[in-house]
């Protein structure tokens, strides 16, 4: 790979068996790929697409970067303490549901300005113009390199390009053959990162999104868009490798939780030591629960449920204790 990318986050993340949780769902062998230890604060998935992007910006001769989400969004805030480290300046569009700050900083938000960010928060419907206001942001900074949503774009797939190659190693050491890779999806820069570097590899893998919010047709949609973009950007063929994404397990939406979910993530704490956040690998290990109660898999299946990290968000669901009567 020729791209520029900036060592950041701390890698090879460890691929581990989850043995108590296999036993207890009864169904395929589960393991982790934990980038929720790739560093920075548990960055998670983000950082990984964030060495190729903040590599740009240097290459750019940019001084700032500006990127968008949530206000409670990893991707921001993986974005402010990363560019902190590179000492880049960081400016974050959030939306807000008033367009209004929090009253106060917490969670994912707190750290974004712990790091320095500047924070511009907008509204739901400004943020659907968010590429044209960061874009203007950026003629009108001058000297600032744009990272989309969830830097998800060709560049930040790259990241997940990398990660194929560095996961592939951990799958032949493990004896791990034909993994289902299970993780959770939303702008979807992650699912296709994984294809096109399962493809390049001719990995012998089978991928499947848990979208988050998105029914799977617009997060598919979203992945072939950005497959389609890598191969004008940086070449190569359509991809082979089989994949999926499934919307079974959005419940109620996007950041939103059931009793249910929040039942199936405490006990998945309970048998792994791990966290999982209701708004993202909550989802995804809610959903693979679910599959497995459906007989969706064999026991001889391997399934990596490929933990993206996100733990901040845990804090901001108390009920996940409760979930515990
Ligand atoms: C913790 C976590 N997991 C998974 C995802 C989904 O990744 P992608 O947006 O690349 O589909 C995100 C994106 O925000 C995330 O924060």
């Amino acid at each position: 790979m020729n791209q520029s990318r900036i060592g950041l986050a701390h890698l090879p993340t460890p691929l581990e068996s989850a043995d108590r949780l296999s036993a207890a769902w009864g169904g395929p062998t589960i393991w982790v790929k934990r980038d929720d230890l790739t560093g920075f604060g548990l960055s998670g998935n983000k950082i990984r697409k964030l060495e190729f992007h903040l590599a740009a910006a240097f290459d750019a001769g940019a001084d700032t970067v500006i990127t968008c989400g949530a206000v409670q969004s990893n991707h921001s805030r993986a974005t402010a303490l990363a560019a902190a480290r590179v000492g880049l300046h960081a400016i974050l569009y959030l939306r807000s549901p008033n367009g209004e700050p929090p009253e106060a900083p917490t969670g994912n938000h707190l750290l974004q300005r712990l790091a320095g960010a500047e924070c511009r928060f907008i509204t739901p419907a400004e943020y659907d113009d968010r590429d044209r206001i960061m874009t203007e942001a950026a003629a009108a900074h001058g000297n600032a390199w744009v990272i989309p949503e969830g830097a998800s774009d060709p560049l930040g797939a790259l990241g997940f390009v990398a990660a194929m190659h560095e996961i592939a190693p951990q799958l032949e050491d493990s004896g791990i053959v034909h993994p289902i890779i299970w993780h959770a999806a939303s702008s979807a820069g992650t699912t296709a990162g994984m294809l096109r570097g399962a493809d390049e590899l001719g990995l012998d893998v089978d991928i499947v999104g848990s979208s988050v919010g998105d029914p799977a047709g617009e997060v598919e949609y979203r992945v072939r868009t950005l497959l389609t973009e890598a191969i004008a950007r940086f070449g190569g063929s359509p991809c082979d490798v089989p994949w999926r994404v499934v919307d079974e397990y959005i419940g109620r939406g996007y950041g939103l939780s059931t009793p249910e979910e929040l039942a199936v993530q405490a006990e998945a704490t309970r048998l792994t030591g791990l966290l999982f956040d209701p708004a993202y690998t909550g989802k995804a290990i809610y959903g693979l629960k679910r599959e497995i109660e459906q007989d969706r898999f064999t026991r001889e299946d391997h399934v990596v449920f490929w933990h993206t990290g996100g733990g901040f968000a845990v804090f901001a669901y108390p009920e996940l204790v409760e979930s515990r009567k």
